[in-house]
């Protein structure tokens, strides 16, 4: 099932030890189906190498496991409820779910373990709840087979935890085989066509099963002309992914364009109320389904950044999506449309129109109008994943709607896997956000507890590098996303935590409480550190346009992409607010809306997003703004050099090529905070004329 294995790839989190704790033991799987199937060969596989066994009782009919198992001899039951008849741990755990939760508990992707006896049990309603509970017993190791543990049900917060590919067909001429992408060409594409191997792809499948993700759409919300053909005479080649990834409960979804009934049908408009548009799309979504039946649905960008839109018809967005949900609905397709809506034509002289205002202007007075099967993907910040920004207020603004966060797992703007940034911390203050003051957080809006739900979407950070992410420790943010995105309530250190016990288990060089002491030390306040050394005190951007990599303050200041910090030589910021700015506060719900338009109330970290100030003004802390821009980027950098300090003592412990590779990025990660350093405190020593407090060397 899982093709040939590629020798010279990490294994991220499920290297063969991993699997030590299950593969040295007896299981019994019952139940069937792929998945049961994807269960039984994962436990076969771990069996063969640490000496466990794996039988299997398919659900009706006789027990084919050996006697050993059917008595006490297994240390492991991963069965399905429905499965008949259940052998007697299993039973048991069976009967007190229902007891306790009653029938249907579980859900579709949920499990229940417990351990009688000696016996560990996993037992679920479905097929993929049976993988799950797999890896949560992998995740456990040993622990899993320690002590009685009463009865524990897992079920995902987050029905959707998909992950969208920014991957191109083709090479684009200026965004590359993946937009965005820091590690290297796509695992899906190369070229223009498919990768003549796909070998890598169940490989990520699992990896994803095994965080918690059961989504992904294969290409780019940017639809160029050949990505559009995937929906049509290219469909073979979605199916081909949707069939790899099939066995790990992966969904596979596309990303089209909104245009695709002019490019590819031929027809004069893509008017969402027309009705041959309507038929082209509805005949289109038929065939996709006939060939890939279990489709997550489609991912549109419209009307943003150059993507065509309803806009061109006078049509809304709630046309525009509407009529693609029309089509998919048969199917239980949904369509995923996306709030990251602006006018990228922007002058800057112009400081009544305000970028972050844009997703609520668009869609808030559209809320209750679209079909149930649209789900609202929205930037988790009104602006666009920066390393600080106040939570987007359109995900309190629509009750009506379903909604899913959109984060960025990639690090466009975070330091492009060549920065150590591990992002839990940053996603958990936005999930944990609460837009009303209450117990009602963006993580329970995305989960459905609040309104209907619509999950959460990353940017996928992954590429065909040996290491998957390009920068080794950037894929603990793949893992927490997933994990997250299950469970958001998990705090981003015990994550981590998880991941170092996974992905770097105890070795014949020893050292491993000295790795993971030096890896917590390293990644749990690296996005702090990151926000140290670049833009402060929430303004954002101040990157180089285009890639941006590295330090540029003035680079999007006089452009068109409405991404502006005001500075001039009294004082820096964006007046939002209502009294004398652009409003947006007003776009929040109390007790925001106050919070962020009083100078004295709104957090320090987000002051220079909603005040234009001057740089005399005093921060909570008792600093200036002045000497707060130079005292972080002083710290933010000496923290960077401590970083690549403390990595050398890992030298030995680790594998060679992985420790040389993170060195090489803690190199350039050294080089460049340096440089953001020295250019944003040089550009506001300029500005300001106020000299550093602490008479430190500003060149
Ligand atoms: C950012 C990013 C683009 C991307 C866009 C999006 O602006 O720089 O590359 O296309 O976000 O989310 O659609």
């Amino acid at each position: 099932m899982s093709g040939p294995r590629l020798v010279d790839v990490h294994p991220a989190w499920l290297p063969p030890e991993a699997f030590r704790a299950v593969g040295s033991r007896r299981a019994l799987v019952c139940g069937a189906g792929t998945l049961v199937g994807t269960v039984r060969h994962e436990l076969a596989r771990a069996c063969a190498r640490y000496g466990g066994t794996v039988a299997w009782q398919p659900g009706s009919g006789p027990v084919d496991a050996a006697p050993e198992h059917r008595t006490g001899g297994v240390n492991l039951v991963l069965a399905l409820s429905t499965a008949a008849p259940l052998p007697a741990p299993a039973a048991e755990v069976a009967g007190e779910c229902r007891r306790r939760y009653g029938a249907g508990a579980l859900g579709a992707e949920g499990f229940a373990l417990a351990r009688t006896g000696d016996v560990t049990v996993v037992l679920a309603e479905e097929p993929p709840g049976l993988l799950h509970g797999l890896f949560h017993v992998i995740r456990l190791g040993e622990s899993a087979f320690g002590a009685a543990r009463g009865q524990e049900r897992h079920r995902p917060a987050m029905r959707l935890r998909m992950l969208d590919h920014w991957d191109n067909v083709d090479v684009h001429r200026v965004t590359g085989q993946v937009e965005r992408g820091y590690a290297g060409g796509s695992i899906f594409w190369r070229d223009g066509s498919p990768r003549g191997d796909l070998a890598r792809v169940p490989d990520y499948g699992r990896l994803l099963a095994a965080c918690g993700v059961n989504a992904v759409s294969v290409n780019n919300v940017n639809v160029h002309a050949t990505e559009a053909r995937l929906l049509t005479d290219r469909l073979g080649d979605v199916a081909a992914i949707a069939d790899v990834l099939r066995p790990y409960g992966i969904r596979v979804h596309l990303s089209v364009t909104f245009a695709a009934p002019v490019v590819l049908g031929g027809l004069p408009t893509a008017d969402p109320l027309d009705t041959e548009v309507r038929a082209w799309w509805a005949a289109t979504t038929r065939q996709v389904y006939d060939r890939v039946p279990d489709l997550g649905g489609y991912v549109v960008k419209a009307d943003s950044e150059g993507q065509p839109g309803p806009f061109t018809y006078g049509r809304s967005h709630a046309d525009g999506a509407n009529l693609l949900a029309e089509a998919l609905e048969p199917f239980r397709g949904v369509v995923h449309w996306r709030a990251f809506v602006y006018d990228h034509r922007q002058d800057w002289r112009d400081r009544s129109t305000d970028r972050a205002r844009a997703a609520f202007d668009h869609f808030a007075p559209l809320d209750g109008r679209f079909r149930a099967n649209v789900v609202l993907q929205v930037k988790h910040g009104p602006m666009d994943f920066q390393a600080r920004e106040p939570v987007s207020p359109v995900l309190a603004a629509m009750p009506a709607t379903r909604l899913a966060v959109e984060v960025q797992v990639t690090q466009e703007y975070t330091g492009q896997q060549r920065h150590v940034c591990y992002l839990a911390p940053w996603w958990s203050e936005v999930l944990g956000f609460a837009p009303w003051g209450d117990h009602r957080t963006v993580a329970a809006l995305a989960a459905g507890d609040v309104g209907e739900g619509g999950g959460l979407v990353g940017v996928s950070n992954v590429g065909d590098d040996p290491f998957w992410t390009g920068h080794p420790l950037a894929q603990a943010n793949l893992y927490a996303f997933g994990r997250l995105a299950w469970d958001p309530g998990l705090g981003p250190a015990a994550v981590l935590d998880e991941w170092i016990g996974l992905t770097f288990p105890p070795g014949p060089a020893g050292g491993h409480d000295l790795v993971r002491r030096t890896l917590h030390e390293m990644m749990d306040g690296s996005w702090r550190t990151y926000e140290r050394y670049t833009a402060p005190l929430g303004v954002g951007f101040m990157v180089r346009p285009g890639h941006h990599y590295g330090p540029d303050v003035d680079g999007y200041e006089y452009s068109p992409w409405g991404a502006y910090h005001f500075a001039d030589r009294d004082g820096v910021g964006v007046d939002r607010t209502r009294a004398s700015g652009t409003g947006f506060t007003g776009q929040y719900p109390q007790p925001w809306r106050d919070v962020y338009e009083s100078l004295d109330r709104c957090p320090d970290d987000l002051l220079l997003f909603f005040h234009h100030v001057p740089y005399g003004h005093v921060l909570h802390d008792g600093s200036t703004v002045i000497q707060h821009i130079y005292d972080t980027h002083f710290a933010g950098a000496e923290e960077v050099a401590a970083l690549r300090r403390r990595w050398d003592r890992l030298d030995g412990l680790l594998d060679p090529g992985l420790h040389a590779r993170v060195r090489e990025r803690l190199d350039e990660q050294v080089r460049c905070a340096e440089e953001w350093r020295d250019q944003v405190n040089a550009y506001f020593f300029r500005k300001s004329g106020v000299p550093d407090a602490r008479g430190r060397r500003i060149p």
